[in-house]
């Protein structure tokens, strides 16, 4: 990749001003001082601006506690805010959410700019099993709960419950493999009852980081990159 468009990438300049840091002689490439725009960065080369290390233009893996009121979607022209308001100093890299949740709902957004990840995470072939935190307006009869076991139909095809766990009596843990639109809430309107919160709180291996307050986010450890990686069979690179 050009100089230019890598430190635009990774720093959020344009590109004009890329060229400008460039021409005074501020980037190192490799420990060598780079004046030109169009030289060609290569794999794995350290770049350092001002003696500083420029991040990494890989792609981006974000675990963010996405609280109610925000869309997960990156439209900006809504009722409700987008979730990259909560990390502005990522929005450059122009990432997105691997699985929606729905604007009243909260809990794990995987932010990625990763997209065959993202794919592979949300695309039923995979399987990728999410985890919800799910709080009733009634307790769950055991009827309800046998109903949603054997599998109830939505849109003409059963939702195949992987787990569920009683954590009281109107709340539950469920997890699913499935990502249909507005599955949890559908599923328990099915039976009688209604969901009044739904928190995500895992998506595949990885559990929401019990240290992250609403609207905060980490980056996921390379570990977690590789789980979520192994489980949808990609290479790591
Ligand atoms: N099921 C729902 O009903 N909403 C979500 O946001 C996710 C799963």
């Amino acid at each position: 990749m050009r100089l230019d468009k890598y430190l635009s990438k990774a720093l959020g300049l344009t590109r004009k001003e890329a060229k400008e840091v460039i021409r005074r002689g501020e980037v190192t490439v490799n420990g060598e001082v780079i004046k030109k725009a169009d030289y060609k960065v290569p794999e794995g080369a350290t770049v350092l601006v001002e003696g500083r290390a420029v991040g990494s233009v890989g792609p981006v893996y974000l675990m963010l506690y996405k609280p109610k009121g925000y869309l997960s979607t990156t439209e900006r022209d809504k009722d409700y805010p987008s979730f990259l308001d909560l990390i502005p100093e990522y929005e450059h890299l122009k990432p997105f959410a691997a699985g929606r949740l729905d604007v009243d709902a909260e809990g794990f957004l995987l932010v990625t700019t990763d997209g065959q990840l993202a794919h592979r995470i949300t695309h039923p072939k995979w399987k990728v099993p999410k985890t919800y935190e799910v709080e009733l307006e009634k307790p769950l009869t055991p009827e309800q709960e046998e109903k949603i076991l054997k599998g109830v139909e939505l849109d003409g095809k059963p939702v195949k419950v992987e787990k569920l766990e009683k954590l009281s009596e109107s709340r539950v843990l469920l997890t699913l493999s499935e990502g249909r639109f507005h599955v949890v809430k559908r599923l328990f309107k099915e039976v009688g009852n209604r969901v009044t919160n739904l928190k995500r709180v895992k998506i595949g291996p990885i559990e929401l980081d019990p240290a992250l307050a609403e609207g905060e986010y980490r980056e996921l450890t390379p570990e977690e990159v590789r789980e979520l990686k192994k489980l949808v069979r990609l290479e790591e690179t």
